[in-house]
């Protein structure tokens, strides 16, 4: 790319839980550009805004999530013949590995062979806290294959989102006042997904992070007690953590419809909890954003309304 020529950002897994929140940090980022550098778009883009496209799998059900100017691109890592067109022109990547795709060898690693030989020069990848001491981990897996390829990567090891809270265990808080999670007396030091999402437009859009790996967690530690108490504080009636065994947990999320695969991957990442492994705290999201991450509280109040009856 020259000093001329915008990026073309492709974020994979863009209506997930991270990559929604890349969009929207990418496209603010290009409203800064637009209001402070330029007079209409064109030349925010040569004074140094960004396209940013949006892969999803489904474009026409997608459109409406995203701002007019997000381009929308069919993408799906089982389907090689949507990337040719998803990569087009793009200089830049936002990768993450979607939890149902689990064949990275055959899905994920020829996708990033792909995407160097197009033409992408930068590569984010969001992988997950903990992934360079675990040769196994689909995330080690795909960090490697970036490390031998000929691109710049960041890795954003990130520690558990917040999100999971409304996103899996909504029900519980919702409809029993209870946090039904088998992490016993651990302490987790929960990121909200909007801090990684921010972290990964910066290393994608400004100079000196590429080669280099992010531990991205929150600014504390808190065991699921502590948790309930903030979510009391702040949704104003009490809410108990229900600290589970992890037979009735699993026995729980299989009633609630959940499969066996999944429920194995969150007793996995409970039990690391539990065990006292997921309560590591960084200041690497806040070098970044040159700001504290998110705290709890200021989730819980942020989401409240999905947290009421
Ligand atoms: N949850 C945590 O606490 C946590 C913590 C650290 C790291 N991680 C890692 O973060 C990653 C998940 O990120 P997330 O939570 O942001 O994702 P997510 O909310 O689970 O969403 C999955 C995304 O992947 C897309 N997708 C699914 N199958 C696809 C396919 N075949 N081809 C292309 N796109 C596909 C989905 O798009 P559609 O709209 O098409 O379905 C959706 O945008 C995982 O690798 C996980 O291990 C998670």
């Amino acid at each position: 790319m020259t000093r001329d020529e915008s990026p073309c950002i492709l974020v994979t897994g863009a209506t997930g839980t991270v990559g929604s929140h890349v969009v929207s940090a990418l496209a603010n980022r290009d409203d800064v550009s637009d209001d402070s550098d330029a007079t209409d778009s064109s030349t925010a883009d040569a004074d140094g805004g960004v396209t940013v496209r949006a892969g999803v799998r489904d474009p026409a059900s997608a459109a409406d999530r995203f701002a007019a100017d997000v381009e929308l691109a069919e993408f799906d890592f089982e389907r090689p013949e949507t990337w040719g067109e998803a990569l087009a022109g793009a200089d830049r990547l936002f990768l993450m590995r979607p939890p149902a795709v689990s064949d990275v060898k055959r899905h994920i690693t020829p996708f990033v062979d792909a995407a160097v030989r197009t033409g992408v020069e930068r590569v984010v990848y969001l992988s997950v806290v903990g992934a360079e001491k675990n040769p196994l981990l689909p995330h080690r897996r795909v960090e490697r294959h970036l490390e031998s390829a000929d691109a710049s990567s960041t890795f954003l090891r990130a520690s558990f989102f917040m999100q999971n809270l409304n996103e899996v265990h909504r029900e519980e808080i919702v409809e029993r006042d209870e946090i039904f999670v088998p992490a016993g007396g651990g302490a987790t030091s929960f990121v909200d997904a909007r801090d990684v999402g921010e972290v990964a437009a910066v290393a994608l859009t400004e100079p000196g992070h590429g080669d280099r790996s992010y531990d991205v967690t929150g600014p504390a530690a808190l065991t699921y007690r502590q948790v309930a108490r903030v979510f009391s504080a702040v949704l104003d009636r009490r809410i108990e953590y229900a600290d589970p065994s992890i037979p009735e947990f699993a026995w729980r999320m299989r009633r609630r419809g959940f499969d066996w695969s999944y429920v194995a991957v969150m007793v996995g990442i409970y039990t690391t909890a539990r065990l006292g492994l997921a309560d590591r705290v960084t200041d690497d999201a806040a070098r970044v954003l040159g700001r504290e991450p998110r705290t709890l509280r200021e989730y819980v109040a942020d989401y409240a309304d999905e947290f009421r009856r």
